[in-house]
């Protein structure tokens, strides 16, 4: 029989794309299929502390096994903000209202005005409770932050980020490149790993 493995998610995407990286070896069920449509608290300083207060709530709240994720864009001149913000940067600097991407992207290429240093990384931070036991595993991709947007596809900072070893933003690649190497799919990787070896 499958284990059940609950994604602290309702967003569509990031489950089947985890869905395909697991396997068949858990079903692995969202929030809606757990009957669960409360606003998870997210409200740490750090994307380990956000990812480990999601699951934990989630297995307070269903006792199943589960996993919660955190992203964040850590660029190197601003000492790795927007960060744990990344999501809401421009609305914690009093502009704009809530998940507003193009406020964001704005916000940071003022920041990074007249910088060289354009060095910044995604990281993603996966916290699994599985058995009791808290596990962390993390995705990054290192890259730069381009001067202007460029491209349609992705969400996000996506029209901003070069990753390393390519010249087109993560706006400017389809989805399945983009997917091939990204953070969210590094982190999957690492969860993956520990998921395989505590069958052992
Ligand atoms: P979340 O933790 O996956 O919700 O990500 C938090 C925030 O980080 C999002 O609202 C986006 O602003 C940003 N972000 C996360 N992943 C990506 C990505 O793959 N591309 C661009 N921006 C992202």
């Amino acid at each position: 029989m499958q284990k059940k493995l609950v994604f602290a998610t309702n967003n569509e995407h990031k489950l089947e794309e985890i869905k395909a990286i697991i396997g068949d070896g858990y079903d692995i069920l969202s929030l809606k299929e757990i009957g669960c449509d409360s606003d998870i608290p997210e409200t740490a300083a750090t994307l380990e502390g956000n990812a480990l207060q999601k699951a934990r709530w989630i297995h307070e709240q269903s006792g199943c096994d589960c996993f919660a994720d955190d992203t964040g864009l850590e660029v190197k001149a601003l000492d790795g903000e927007p960060g744990v913000l990344s999501a809401r940067y421009a609305q914690s600097n009093g502009r704009g209202d809530g998940h507003d991407a193009e406020a964001n992207s704005r916000l940071l290429l003022e920041r990074l005005d007249g910088c060289t240093d354009r060095a910044a990384r995604f990281r993603t931070v996966i916290a699994l409770i599985l058995n009791g036991r808290e596990i962390l595993a993390e995705g990054i991709v290192n890259g730069v932050i381009a001067t202007s947007p460029r491209g349609t596809d992705g969400f996000g900072y996506d029209p901003l980020f070069i990753p390393e070893g390519e010249e087109r933003t993560f706006a400017e690649m389809d989805a399945s490149e983009k997917n091939a190497i990204s953070h969210r799919r590094r982190a999957a990787d690492e969860l993956l790993k520990v998921l395989e070896t505590s069958f052992i």
